[in-house]
């Protein structure tokens, strides 16, 4: 069993959390937010403690409460905080941060040589999986026309990043990104393929926020298979394909 310490406890890691919780083939040891946490405290219904780094040491902790793997949900700052941890107990990552700047990002990669690094600006297994199957389709049909849809709830003012990274994969131009926003939307991305007698769509709908502990639970199991090394979503799937193709 893979012992998992989840950094970060909002919107998004507490879904996660649930998830991980959930899965059989993990053991989630404890949750660290930023902010302060009462003595004891710990998540709803469970033993798991919550933890807030900013009144613990974070090294003297992980000494007591050792884990195989950080899954981390928090800010871009937070992986020069325990970064070196990392390296020096050979700890895995998953990090889903969305934001690194250029420097934090060689700051992840110069730490695959010394452990297991994936991060994934996207961490949704069904985006991931959208991604390759348009960029394969893409290179068999690179004579059909290729339009990207984005659907979201009527509050979201830009487009969406993940409809722009799936352009970016397909060689399009951001004017090939059409918008709707309609009502509660949660998330719908498509990517339709004009032929001259078929059209093809390929499309994603977002339902929780617990897909993104579906997508990092993939990747723990994935990551866990892998020699030392920085890797992205695309780099396991690309793995298991391959593996797949071998088989038949
Ligand atoms: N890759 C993906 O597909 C994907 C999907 C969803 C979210 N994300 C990423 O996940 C992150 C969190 O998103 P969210 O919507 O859940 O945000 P959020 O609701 O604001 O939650 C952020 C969490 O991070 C904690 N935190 C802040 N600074 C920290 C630090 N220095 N060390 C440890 N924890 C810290 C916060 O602690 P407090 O509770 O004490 O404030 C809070 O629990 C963002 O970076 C976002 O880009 C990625």
């Amino acid at each position: 069993m893979i012992r998992l310490g989840l950094i970060g406890y909002g919107k998004a890691g507490s879904a996660v959390a649930q998830v991980l919780r959930g899965d059989p083939r993990f053991e989630l040891c404890w949750v660290a937010r930023r902010t302060a946490c009462s003595e004891g405290q710990t998540l709803d219904q469970s033993e798991v403690p919550l933890i807030g780094l900013e009144d613990i040491n974070f090294p003297n902790w992980l000494d007591t409460h050792p884990v195989d793997a950080l899954v981390d949900f928090s800010v871009p700052e937070s992986l020069m905080e325990y970064g070196e941890e990392l390296k020096d107990r050979r700890m895995m990552l998953v990090s889903a941060i969305s934001a690194y700047t250029e420097a934090q990002l060689n700051y992840a990669r110069s730490l695959g040589e010394y452990t297991r690094i994936l991060c994934s600006p996207n961490i949704t297994l069904g985006i991931n999986f959208l991604i390759m199957a348009a960029k394969l389709l893409r290179s068999i049909a690179p004579f059909a026309d290729v339009e990207i849809l984005e659907q979201h709830f009527k509050e979201k003012p830009e487009v969406s990043g993940t409809a722009k990274k799936i352009a970016e994969s397909l060689y399009l131009g951001a004017d090939k990104i059409t918008s709707l926003r309609l009502g509660g939307i949660v998330g719908h991305h498509e990517v339709i393929f004009g032929f001259p007698y078929q059209t093809v769509r390929l499309t994603h709908d977002s339902i929780k926020r617990e897909a993104f502990g579906t997508g990092a639970a993939f990747a723990l199991g994935e990551l866990a298979l892998c020699s030392n090394g920085f890797y992205t979503f695309e780099d396991l799937l690309m793995k298991k394909l391959r593996e797949q193709l071998a088989v038949h």
